[in-house]
């Protein structure tokens, strides 16, 4: 290896040493979702809580129920039935009601369109975000990864009621984990799956194309491995005259 090129690959590791911390800092709060998008029954699950539980504040407005039935395989009549609750049409998207400034007004900030939530946050964040409310000492809400959130812990009777644990370090106060002070419909682990179906859901959201473009992805690998065989056969039939 001549100077030159060494002292390129050494500024680039020397780049990634210095780098990877900064990375690790922020994501290290974060939960993994493990979300797949190909599981049909988890983004099925994960849009029946979004319509019962986001969707009377949240809008997703680049989605249209139509095109739900048709990714998810579902009937329209079965999507009207079971997730159209409000006085719309099936080719219509994922409005709401209310008007961002009585939103405001009522809540004290507007609830963002969650469309592209996770291409924004990242379905990690959200997972997160979902399992980290908590009740502060005066009683309200309040979340961990988004703190003084506007949003009212919405979920709460599914969860239970979380607690904060502080702990001090170098002096400075702050939460150390949460603790389960009430329980509440669902298990721990059972709201952990339902808060995956939502992250899914949100993955899909944030990109429906991307279910078709992995199916399409393993047919292209499938093929190019037939190729590379035929190819390969064909050589050792051309090779076999040479000898
Ligand atoms: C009562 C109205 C209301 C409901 C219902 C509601 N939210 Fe929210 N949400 C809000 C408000 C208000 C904010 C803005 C919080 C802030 O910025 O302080 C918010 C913020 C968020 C954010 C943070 C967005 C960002 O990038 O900062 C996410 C994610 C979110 N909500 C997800 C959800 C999900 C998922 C549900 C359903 C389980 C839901 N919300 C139900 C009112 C609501």
């Amino acid at each position: 290896m001549d100077k030159k090129s060494f002292s390129v690959i050494f500024s680039l590791v020397a780049l990634l040493v210095i780098t990877t911390p900064v990375f690790a800092a922020g994501a290290a709060a974060l939960e993994h979702a493990n979300v797949n998008i190909r599981d049909t029954a988890a983004i099925q699950r994960g849009a029946k809580l979004f319509v019962n539980y986001c969707l009377s504040c949240h809008s997703a407005s680049y989605m249209r129920y139509n095109r739900l039935a048709e990714d998810l395989g579902l009937d329209e009549e079965l999507v009207m039935e079971n997730l159209v609750f409000a006085d719309v049409k099936i080719g219509e998207t994922m409005d709401i009601a209310m008007r961002p400034a009585d939103a405001e007004a009522w809540l004290g900030a507007a609830p963002p369109d969650l469309s592209l939530i996770s291409r924004s946050r990242g379905a990690d964040w959200l997972y997160t975000y979902l399992l980290t409310f908590y009740q502060d000492a005066s009683g309200g809400w309040n979340n961990q990864l988004l703190p003084n959130a506007s949003m009212p812990h919405v979920l709460w009777q599914m969860q239970g009621i979380q607690k904060p644990v502080y702990a001090t370090h170098d002096g400075v106060e702050s939460i150390d984990h949460l603790v389960l002070a009430e329980p509440g419909l669902q298990s721990p682990e059972e709201y952990k799956d339902s808060m995956r179906d939502l992250a899914t859901f949100a993955e899909y959201l944030g990109e429906p194309a991307k279910i078709k473009r992995k199916n399409v992805g393993v047919w292209v690998l499938m093929f190019m491995a037939l190729f590379a065989l035929l190819s390969y056969l064909l050589k050792a039939e051309y090779w076999r005259d040479v000898h």
